[in-house]
Protein backbone atom coordinates (compact mmCIF):
# COMPACT_ATOMS: atom_id res chain seq x y z
CA UNK A 1 0.00 0.00 0.00
CA UNK A 2 1.09 3.78 -1.19
CA UNK A 3 2.23 5.67 1.63
CA UNK A 4 -0.27 8.47 0.86
CA UNK A 5 -3.54 7.30 -1.35
CA UNK A 6 -6.32 9.95 -2.29
CA UNK A 7 -9.02 8.89 -4.64
CA UNK A 8 -11.62 11.41 -5.61
CA UNK A 9 -10.38 14.21 -3.59
CA UNK A 10 -12.67 16.88 -3.97
CA UNK A 11 -12.53 20.85 -2.75
CA UNK A 12 -15.55 22.77 -3.48
CA UNK A 13 -15.46 26.29 -1.42
CA UNK A 14 -18.61 28.33 -1.29
CA UNK A 15 -18.38 32.07 -0.73
CA UNK A 16 -22.60 33.00 -0.51
CA UNK A 17 -24.36 31.31 -3.64
CA UNK A 18 -20.94 30.97 -5.52
CA UNK A 19 -19.05 27.74 -5.67
CA UNK A 20 -15.57 27.41 -7.01
CA UNK A 21 -14.40 23.72 -7.89
CA UNK A 22 -10.96 23.81 -6.36
CA UNK A 23 -10.06 20.35 -6.96
CA UNK A 24 -12.25 18.00 -8.55
CA UNK A 25 -11.82 14.37 -8.32
CA UNK A 26 -8.29 14.03 -7.61
CA UNK A 27 -6.32 10.75 -7.37
CA UNK A 28 -3.06 10.03 -6.71
CA UNK A 29 -0.61 8.03 -4.42
CA UNK A 30 2.85 9.04 -2.89
CA UNK A 31 5.50 6.36 -2.35
CA UNK A 32 7.48 7.25 1.01
CA UNK A 33 10.42 8.92 0.27
CA UNK A 34 9.31 10.15 -3.40
CA UNK A 35 9.70 14.21 -4.28
CA UNK A 36 6.35 15.15 -6.20
CA UNK A 37 6.09 18.05 -7.54
CA UNK A 38 2.72 20.19 -7.91
CA UNK A 39 2.43 22.41 -10.51
CA UNK A 40 0.18 24.52 -12.52
CA UNK A 41 -1.43 28.30 -13.15
CA UNK A 42 -2.15 30.45 -10.57
CA UNK A 43 -5.49 29.39 -9.06
CA UNK A 44 -5.48 25.82 -11.17
CA UNK A 45 -5.46 24.40 -6.71
CA UNK A 46 -2.24 23.68 -5.91
CA UNK A 47 -2.70 24.81 -2.21
CA UNK A 48 -5.97 23.73 -2.06
CA UNK A 49 -4.50 20.05 -2.88
CA UNK A 50 -1.41 20.30 -0.65
CA UNK A 51 -3.68 21.81 1.93
CA UNK A 52 -6.32 18.78 1.76
CA UNK A 53 -3.47 16.58 1.53
CA UNK A 54 -1.66 18.01 4.59
CA UNK A 55 -5.07 17.50 6.33
CA UNK A 56 -5.00 21.36 7.25
CA UNK A 57 -8.27 21.63 5.30
CA UNK A 58 -10.99 19.04 5.05
CA UNK A 59 -12.05 18.04 1.27
CA UNK A 60 -15.64 18.26 0.30
CA UNK A 61 -15.80 14.46 -1.19
CA UNK A 62 -13.35 11.65 -1.51
CA UNK A 63 -10.88 9.66 0.72
CA UNK A 64 -7.53 9.94 2.47
CA UNK A 65 -5.46 7.53 3.50
CA UNK A 66 -2.12 8.13 4.84
CA UNK A 67 0.15 5.42 6.47
CA UNK A 68 -2.54 2.96 6.35
CA UNK A 69 -5.07 5.45 8.63
CA UNK A 70 -8.33 7.05 6.49
CA UNK A 71 -8.09 10.25 7.49
CA UNK A 72 -11.23 11.20 5.26
CA UNK A 73 -14.04 9.06 4.02
CA UNK A 74 -16.34 11.05 2.20
CA UNK A 75 -17.36 13.67 4.37
CA UNK A 76 -16.33 11.35 7.20
CA UNK A 77 -13.02 12.76 8.84
CA UNK A 78 -11.35 11.84 12.16
CA UNK A 79 -11.58 13.86 15.21
CA UNK A 80 -10.18 17.25 15.52
CA UNK A 81 -7.58 15.59 18.17
CA UNK A 82 -6.48 12.60 16.07
CA UNK A 83 -6.27 15.13 12.79
CA UNK A 84 -3.99 17.17 15.12
CA UNK A 85 -1.87 14.40 16.06
CA UNK A 86 -1.49 13.07 12.41
CA UNK A 87 -0.34 16.73 11.29
CA UNK A 88 2.31 17.09 14.08
CA UNK A 89 3.52 13.27 13.69
CA UNK A 90 3.70 13.14 10.02
CA UNK A 91 3.69 16.43 8.34
CA UNK A 92 6.31 19.75 8.27
CA UNK A 93 4.69 22.78 6.28
CA UNK A 94 6.52 25.58 4.56
CA UNK A 95 3.51 27.92 3.61
CA UNK A 96 3.75 30.16 0.39
CA UNK A 97 3.41 33.03 3.12
CA UNK A 98 6.47 31.93 5.41
CA UNK A 99 3.77 33.02 8.95
CA UNK A 100 7.32 33.59 10.60
CA UNK A 101 6.01 35.70 14.33
CA UNK A 102 7.53 38.96 14.14
CA UNK A 103 8.54 39.39 18.23
CA UNK A 104 9.91 35.40 18.32
CA UNK A 105 13.72 35.42 17.31
CA UNK A 106 14.47 32.78 14.47
CA UNK A 107 15.63 30.69 17.04
CA UNK A 108 12.05 30.64 19.13
CA UNK A 109 10.65 30.74 15.23
CA UNK A 110 11.89 27.44 14.85
CA UNK A 111 10.66 25.61 18.18
CA UNK A 112 7.59 26.48 17.91
CA UNK A 113 6.27 23.46 17.25
CA UNK A 114 8.29 21.40 19.41
CA UNK A 115 6.09 23.47 21.90
CA UNK A 116 3.34 21.88 20.77
CA UNK A 117 5.30 17.94 20.73
CA UNK A 118 5.92 16.52 24.08
CA UNK A 119 9.00 15.31 24.95
CA UNK A 120 10.67 17.65 22.14
CA UNK A 121 10.89 20.57 23.77
CA UNK A 122 14.15 20.96 25.21
CA UNK A 123 16.12 19.28 21.94
CA UNK A 124 18.70 22.01 21.56
CA UNK A 125 20.33 19.34 19.33
CA UNK A 126 17.90 19.05 17.34
CA UNK A 127 17.88 23.08 17.07
CA UNK A 128 21.55 23.33 16.47
CA UNK A 129 21.52 20.30 13.79
CA UNK A 130 18.16 22.08 11.86
CA UNK A 131 20.52 25.83 12.45
CA UNK A 132 23.57 24.37 10.80
CA UNK A 133 21.39 22.04 7.98
CA UNK A 134 19.81 25.31 7.24
CA UNK A 135 23.05 27.38 7.89
CA UNK A 136 21.23 29.57 9.92
CA UNK A 137 23.70 29.19 12.83
CA UNK A 138 24.65 32.94 13.24
CA UNK A 139 21.18 34.20 12.96
CA UNK A 140 19.73 32.28 15.65
CA UNK A 141 18.92 35.12 17.59
CA UNK A 142 17.69 37.68 15.21
CA UNK A 143 13.99 38.81 14.69
CA UNK A 144 12.53 38.15 11.62
CA UNK A 145 12.49 41.79 10.25
CA UNK A 146 16.33 41.59 10.65
CA UNK A 147 16.33 38.65 8.26
CA UNK A 148 17.01 38.76 4.35
CA UNK A 149 14.29 36.69 2.40
CA UNK A 150 16.50 34.10 1.90
CA UNK A 151 16.90 33.64 5.67
CA UNK A 152 13.02 34.06 6.07
CA UNK A 153 12.34 31.02 4.02
CA UNK A 154 15.26 28.77 5.24
CA UNK A 155 13.89 30.23 9.12
CA UNK A 156 10.49 28.73 7.97
CA UNK A 157 12.05 25.74 6.36
CA UNK A 158 13.46 24.75 9.04
CA UNK A 159 10.60 25.15 11.62
CA UNK A 160 9.00 22.58 9.36
CA UNK A 161 11.82 20.41 10.02
CA UNK A 162 12.47 20.35 13.92
CA UNK A 163 10.12 17.77 14.70
CA UNK A 164 11.30 15.51 12.45
CA UNK A 165 8.24 14.72 9.85
CA UNK A 166 8.02 12.02 7.30
CA UNK A 167 6.61 14.86 4.94
CA UNK A 168 7.42 17.83 3.78
CA UNK A 169 4.92 19.91 2.21
CA UNK A 170 6.62 23.31 0.80
CA UNK A 171 4.03 25.87 -1.34
CA UNK A 172 6.32 27.49 -3.16
CA UNK A 173 9.78 27.44 -1.19
CA UNK A 174 11.09 29.51 -3.41
CA UNK A 175 9.06 31.62 -4.43
CA UNK A 176 10.49 35.10 -2.87
CA UNK A 177 13.97 33.94 -3.82
CA UNK A 178 16.76 34.32 -6.68
CA UNK A 179 17.92 31.78 -8.67
CA UNK A 180 21.34 31.82 -6.46
CA UNK A 181 18.99 31.07 -3.14
CA UNK A 182 16.62 28.53 -5.17
CA UNK A 183 19.38 26.87 -6.07
CA UNK A 184 20.60 26.43 -2.26
CA UNK A 185 17.25 25.11 -1.51
CA UNK A 186 16.78 22.89 -4.33
CA UNK A 187 20.18 21.40 -3.22
CA UNK A 188 18.86 21.13 0.32
CA UNK A 189 16.09 19.58 -0.66
CA UNK A 190 17.55 16.97 -2.69
CA UNK A 191 19.83 15.92 0.19
CA UNK A 192 17.04 15.42 2.94
CA UNK A 193 15.39 13.72 0.62
CA UNK A 194 18.51 11.42 -0.25
CA UNK A 195 20.07 11.35 2.99
CA UNK A 196 16.79 11.41 5.08
CA UNK A 197 14.21 9.53 2.91
CA UNK A 198 12.10 12.53 3.54
CA UNK A 199 9.20 12.44 1.19
CA UNK A 200 8.65 16.09 -0.30
CA UNK A 201 5.74 17.48 -1.42
CA UNK A 202 6.65 20.42 -3.37
CA UNK A 203 4.20 23.32 -5.22
CA UNK A 204 6.80 25.20 -7.64
CA UNK A 205 6.23 27.58 -10.27
CA UNK A 206 9.97 27.17 -10.78
CA UNK A 207 10.76 24.52 -13.67
CA UNK A 208 13.95 23.92 -13.08
CA UNK A 209 12.82 23.25 -8.79
CA UNK A 210 9.98 21.13 -10.36
CA UNK A 211 12.76 19.13 -12.11
CA UNK A 212 13.84 17.20 -8.53
CA UNK A 213 9.92 15.55 -8.68
CA UNK A 214 10.44 11.70 -9.54
CA UNK A 215 6.16 12.29 -10.00
CA UNK A 216 4.52 15.31 -11.41
CA UNK A 217 0.99 16.56 -10.47
CA UNK A 218 -0.10 19.45 -12.81
CA UNK A 219 -2.95 20.85 -12.07
CA UNK A 220 -5.11 22.42 -14.60
CA UNK A 221 -8.00 24.42 -13.29
CA UNK A 222 -8.74 21.73 -10.28
CA UNK A 223 -8.33 18.68 -12.55
CA UNK A 224 -4.74 16.74 -12.78
CA UNK A 225 -3.49 16.37 -16.20
N1 LIG B 1 -10.86 29.97 1.08
C1 LIG B 1 -11.28 30.08 -0.18
N2 LIG B 1 -12.56 30.44 -0.45
C2 LIG B 1 -13.00 30.54 -1.71
N3 LIG B 1 -12.26 30.31 -2.81
C3 LIG B 1 -10.98 29.95 -2.60
C4 LIG B 1 -10.41 29.84 -1.29
N4 LIG B 1 -9.10 29.47 -1.41
C5 LIG B 1 -8.87 29.37 -2.73
N5 LIG B 1 -9.98 29.66 -3.46
C6 LIG B 1 -10.13 29.59 -4.92
O1 LIG B 1 -9.85 28.24 -5.32
C7 LIG B 1 -9.08 28.22 -6.51
C8 LIG B 1 -7.77 27.48 -6.26
O2 LIG B 1 -6.97 28.25 -5.35
P1 LIG B 1 -5.53 27.81 -4.85
O3 LIG B 1 -5.12 28.74 -3.79
O4 LIG B 1 -5.56 26.36 -4.53
O5 LIG B 1 -4.67 28.03 -6.20
P2 LIG B 1 -3.08 27.93 -6.44
O6 LIG B 1 -2.90 26.99 -7.59
O7 LIG B 1 -2.39 27.61 -5.17
O8 LIG B 1 -2.72 29.40 -6.93
P3 LIG B 1 -1.34 30.27 -6.70
O9 LIG B 1 -0.33 29.71 -7.67
O10 LIG B 1 -1.77 31.64 -7.08
O11 LIG B 1 -0.93 30.15 -5.27
C9 LIG B 1 -8.90 29.66 -6.92
O12 LIG B 1 -9.87 29.97 -7.88
C10 LIG B 1 -9.12 30.44 -5.65
O13 LIG B 1 -9.63 31.72 -5.93
MG1 LIG C 1 -1.03 28.68 -3.95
Amino acid sequence: MAFIEAKNLTKIYTRGTEKIQALHKANFTVERGAIIAVTGASGSGKTTLVNVLGCLDNPTSGSLVIDGQTVFEDKVHLSESALTIVRRKIFGYVFQKFFLLPTLTVKENILLPAVFQPGLRANSARLTEVLQMLGLDKRANHLPGQLSGGEMQRTAIARALINNPSVLIADEPTGNLDSKRSEEIKNLLLELNQKQNLTIILVTHNPDLAKIGNQTLELKDGIIQ
